[in-house]
């Protein structure tokens, strides 16, 4: 195949790999750019890829290893249809189980009865549909399903990744032989892909699936776009399983599976500073639209894994998505916040346990997050059993300017902030009903956005967020006053998401002063 075709010679792959090395470990010269900024060079993205979460499809959380072509390319095309593609889900990946082993030379092969037209044309019909292809391995001598995995054989399974034209890498770590115990062995082992996928010289989103095993958000940055932080999420929101014994991400010796979402999230707190533009905290696939949670609980997976600039993959079976669901994925206020330029992770102000349920410990939250452009977004969490009043002081919204340095008091303190339900909009059961069944009105270039539709290929969230796109914003619900509270009633197992903006002042703020 033609990448395989120009695989350089031993001597020249030694040259570029020991080049590689070395510009992996030397400080690479800063410039200044055309436009006046200083860059400095994979400051950002290690790869340049991934400045915002990934966003996509992945079948394992649905489908587990009953896979083939047609699954793969049926739901790509329903992706587009009901707009999910244009709202940003661009990754459709395959996940494990689709090799039957390797051929004479060492490459993987793609299973015949399942992908009858070979891996290359499952690729290249995704690329026609205006989607990328995404693919996994696993960092051992199986992937998790038994299947060859690519510990050993990185460069030929890069290779044969970039061949069939591949723009994603899922990489997990079942059967790693024992490399892990410190972060240095699991990046060594990590690296080796890493750079593998480097040299194939085709940008390709490498996303870590190692279970938050020996630390990757302290490691992970600069050799991969994102790092998985726990075990395995399943489909409950806050049922303990003896299976994901640990309840803190840090000092977790045993990541396991079947982790709830309320596990997942509060897993997050402690580690929120380790998200940033290039590498994000995957927090594992979405469970929406697989029936083991209420609507609400849902509401609260989505919410709090876009706040946090999770990975948003879709993990449920999109050829039957019932209405609700596609209105939960579809929310663009919602994906909004994920996808903010800011590119960090929200902040849990404060939890307290009151009123546990028959599965879960029953306590109440407050989540923050400063956007890109000042605003700042607000979840009341009630993990609780019953309807709680719940409030959101500007004092623990600013906690951070309140304690930052000399002390001085926060100028957000003394202005109003408008506040916007990012809910409110949420499409009716019947609109995305009638975008299941083909009969609801198409977005236009003259209406790429409507309250509760956008199309982010047309224009980017950066730029709706700058037009003020009242798709991106919510509906306007009410303000908090200078050094007020936010108060609203947050049902069982619900959450209450707010966009808050600072209302337009005549005094100018110092940049400084931000
Ligand atoms: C492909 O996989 C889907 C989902 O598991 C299954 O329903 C379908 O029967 C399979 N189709 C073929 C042709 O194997
Ligand atoms: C093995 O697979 C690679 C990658 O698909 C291919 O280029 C090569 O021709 C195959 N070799 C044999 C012997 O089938
Ligand atoms: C390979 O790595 C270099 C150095 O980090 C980077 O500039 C380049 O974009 C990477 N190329 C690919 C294809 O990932
Ligand atoms: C949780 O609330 C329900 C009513 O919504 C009640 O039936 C149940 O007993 C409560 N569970 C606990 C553990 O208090
Ligand atoms: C981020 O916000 C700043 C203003 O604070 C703005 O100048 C910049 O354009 C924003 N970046 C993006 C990508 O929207
Ligand atoms: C929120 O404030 C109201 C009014 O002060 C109070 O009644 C309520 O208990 C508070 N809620 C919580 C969860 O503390
Ligand atoms: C399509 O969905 C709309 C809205 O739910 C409904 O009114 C209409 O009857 C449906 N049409 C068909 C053909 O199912
Ligand atoms: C929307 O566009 C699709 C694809 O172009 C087309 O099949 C469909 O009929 C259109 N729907 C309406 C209501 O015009
Ligand atoms: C979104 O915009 C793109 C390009 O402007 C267009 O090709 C696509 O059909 C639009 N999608 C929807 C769902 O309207
Ligand atoms: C919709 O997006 C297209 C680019 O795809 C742009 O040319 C057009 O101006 C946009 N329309 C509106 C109303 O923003
Ligand atoms: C968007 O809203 C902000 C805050 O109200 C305002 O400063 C800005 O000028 C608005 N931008 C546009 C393009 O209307």
């Amino acid at each position: 195949m033609h990448l395989l075709s120009r695989r350089r010679v031993p001597l020249i792959s030694l040259v570029s790999l020991l080049s590689l090395a070395l510009a992996l470990v030397r400080p690479v010269a800063s410039y200044v750019s055309a436009d006046g900024t200083v860059v400095i060079p994979g400051a950002s993205s290690y790869n340049g890829l991934n400045l915002v979460p990934q966003m996509g499809w992945d079948n394992w959380n649905a489908f587990g290893c009953d896979v083939n072509e047609t699954l793969v390319l049926r739901t790509a095309e329903r992706m587009v249809r009901y707009g999910l593609r244009d709202l940003g889900y661009r990754y459709v990946v395959l996940d494990d189980c689709w090799s039957v082993g390797r051929n004479e030379t060492g490459f993987l092969v793609e299973n015949p009865k399942t992908f009858p037209h070979g891996m290359k044309y499952v690729a290249d019909t995704i690329h026609s549909l205006g989607l990328k292809f995404g693919m996994y391995s696993s960092a051992g001598v199986f992937t998790c399903g038994r299947y060859p995995g690519s510990l050993g054989n990185e460069q030929k399974d890069a290779d044969y990744f970039a061949s069939v034209g591949a723009d994603y890498l899922k990489y997990d770590n079942c059967f790693n032989q024992g490399q892990s115990g410190t972060a240095q062995i699991s990046f060594n082992r990590y690296n080796v892909m890493s750079q593998a996928l480097n040299r194939t010289g085709r940008p390709i989103v490498y996303s870590l699936c190692n279970w938050g095993d020996d630390n990757p958000y302290d490691w992970a940055y600069t050799i991969s776009n994102s790092g998985r932080m726990s075990g395995d999420v399943y489909d409950s929101f806050n049922r303990p399983d003896s299976r994901c014994p640990c309840t803190e991400a840090i000092g977790c010796a045993w990541p396991g599976f079947h982790c709830s979402v309320m596990n997942i999230l509060n897993k997050m707190a402690s580690i929120q500073s380790r998200t940033m533009s290039g590498y994000f905290n995957d927090m594992d696939m979405l469970e929406v639209g697989n029936g083991g949670q209420s609507d609400n609980e849902y509401v609260v997976h989505f919410s709090m894994w876009a706040m946090n600039a999770s990975p948003l993959l879709i993990g449920t079976n999109v050829l039957t998505l019932s209405p609700a669901n596609l209105a939960i994925y579809s929310n663009p206020a919602v994906i909004a916040l994920n996808q903010d330029p800011s590119a960090t992770a929200a902040v849990r102000k404060w939890r307290y346990f009151v009123d546990p349920d028959e599965t879960g410990e029953g306590e109440i939250a407050l989540w923050t997050r400063s956007l890109n452009n000042t605003d700042q977004v607000v979840a009341l969490l009630n993990a609780a059993n019953t309807s709680m009043m719940m409030n959101a002081t500007m004092n623990d919204i600013f906690l951070d300017p309140r304690t930052a340095g000399a002390y001085q008091a926060p100028p957000q303190l003394s202005e109003t902030w408008d506040v916007y339900d990012l809910w409110a909009n949420r499409m009716s059961n019947a609109e995305a009903g009638a975008i299941i069944n083909g009969t609801a009105m198409n977005l236009t270039a003259n209406t790429n956005s409507t309250l509760t539709r956008y199309n982010a290929t047309a224009t980017s969230y950066a730029q709706g967020l700058l037009n003020n796109d009242t798709a991106l914003l919510g509906l306007k619900v009410g303000s908090i006053a200078p050094g007020g509270t936010w108060s609203a009633m947050i049902p069982r197992h619900s959450v209450g998401l707010y966009r808050l903006r600072q209302r337009e002042s005549k005094v100018v703020r110092r940049k400084d002063e931000l």
